[in-house]
């Protein structure tokens, strides 16, 4: 079959290399350009935004299957669009996406099926949310903005004056635009985060091994939100634990978008707390998180172009993947000024003599070199027998590369080594 996949970071690179090793591929197509795509893709320069070029590039190069690697094509409905022109798409049409672009939409839908979650109350002006704060007047507290605020739109507020001015920020300053039209005001919930994705036909699922990602900047979770600085899975939870997600929260979801007539076959991700009370979920993802993708694919045993294919027909040909007994890590390198502001055009070296997979996301190639072109540049990625093995892999290939400017975590893992330790 032809496949492409839309999208051009590091996670759209994971899965290009992923396709390219599956039996049935026959043609694979990658949207936006990427030069180190390119080497196993054919690579083209649409955005995944242009869904009239898109359909046309569907229809010449005769595509069967479409996979989605960002939110924003799927919060625009390509989808949708898509599956008018007879092609398969891998992500959910609007109706299934908007469970991520609208946090109120997530939350009620998890109320009507039971999915465990933080109490919250959405909040549609500035001085009821005042009042409502006042009132409870209990710390910490969450506040987060309805839309999507590209991973910015969440504050942990520890008093009035913090909670206040995210209210003002959100509400009035109207710093994400109409993404601050209503906020939710939520319960803070303690307990250790993780992420878990499965695969979704409409019908069942397939559950990806559990990851960590690590969404601070600088170590020991410290310093702004970014998309995500590095990621180690599997997870290992117990049985008990494992059994609560897959019925309490992936079961329920399935059941909901089942009797809600919502057409979802994709990605879900769901990003965990798992607390002293149970897994609660803290939001919807309707695609694959980056840096997990990163991770999780080396690990899975499985011809990933057959099971996307039968996912995105509505009939999963598995619902247990065979995964390798091993570790994955993956460590992402930032460029200076990462998140707020990026610098771009400092070369990057080594990536040659680099000894484990690496991942491009914010790179460019010009006179025969490669330059950085975004925040997050590079995810380094490495499998291990042990969890200590695959991170002294994975950080070696990151000492290897270098460019001005260049951050990374070093304790990416560590939490983990820490829970399997307690
Ligand atoms: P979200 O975009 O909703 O996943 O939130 C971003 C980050 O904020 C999460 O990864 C958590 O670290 C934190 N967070 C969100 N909601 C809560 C909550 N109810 N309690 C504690 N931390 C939270
Ligand atoms: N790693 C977080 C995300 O993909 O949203």
């Amino acid at each position: 079959m032809n496949i492409l996949v839309v999208g051009g970071g590091a996670r759209e690179h994971a899965l290009c290399k992923k396709l390219k090793q599956s039996a049935k591929t026959e043609k694979l197509l990658q949207i936006p350009y990427s030069k180190a795509i390119s080497e196993i893709a054919d690579s083209r320069e649409i955005s995944s935004l242009d869904f009239e070029k898109i359909g046309s590039l569907c229809s010449d190069e005769k595509i069967d299957l479409a996979v989605i690697g960002p939110e924003e094509p799927l919060s625009k409905g390509i989808a949708d669009f898509l599956e008018k022109k007879g092609v398969k798409v891998f992500g959910p049409k609007l109706r299934g996406a908007v469970l991520e672009s609208s946090k109120q939409v997530a939350k009620e839908f998890m109320n009507r099926h039971y999915i465990p979650t933080a109490d919250f109350k959405i909040i549609y002006d500035s001085s009821y949310a005042k009042e409502y704060l006042k009132e409870k007047n209990k710390y910490p507290v969450v506040i987060k903005a309805d839309g999507l605020a590209a991973g910015k739109g969440v504050r942990i507020c520890f008093n009035e004056e913090e909670a206040f001015s995210a209210v003002e920020d959100f509400m009035e300053k109207r710093i994400f635009g109409s993404s601050g039209s209503k906020i939710i005001i939520e319960e803070f919930l303690e307990g250790t985060e993780c992420s878990v994705m499965a695969i979704v036909d409409g019908k069942t699922f397939a559950m990806l091994p559990v990851s960590m990602d690590h969404k601070r900047l600088r170590d020991g979770d410290e310093g702004p939100n970014t998309g995500g600085m590095g990621a180690v899975a599997p997870v290992k939870l117990s049985a008990e634990m494992t059994d609560e997600i897959k019925n309490e929260i992936l079961w329920r979801f399935i059941t909901g978008i089942v009797t809600e007539k919502i057409d979802y076959r994709g990605v879900i991700y769901a990003g965990l707390m798992i607390t002293k009370n149970g897994p609660k979920v803290l939001e919807f993802n309707c695609r694959f998180g980056d840096p997990e993708t990163q991770v999780l694919l080396e690990l899975i045993d499985e011809d990933m172009g057959e099971i996307f294919m039968s996912a995105a027909c509505g009939s999963l040909i598995k619902e247990e993947l065979n995964i390798k007994n091993m570790y994955s890590a993956c460590i992402v390198l930032s460029a200076q000024g990462y998140p707020e502001n990026p610098r771009k055009g400092d070369e990057i070296s080594g990536l040659e003599k680099c000894s484990v997979s690496v991942f491009h996301a914010g790179t460019k190639f010009e006179n025969g070199k490669y330059f950085t072109n975004g925040g997050r540049v590079l995810s380094v990625c490495a499998l291990g027998k042990d969890l200590k093995e695959a991170l002294d892999k994975a950080y070696k290939g990151a000492e290897e590369i270098n460019f001005s400017g260049k951050h990374f975590r070093k304790d990416i893992g560590a939490k983990l080594e820490k829970i399997k330790a307690d």
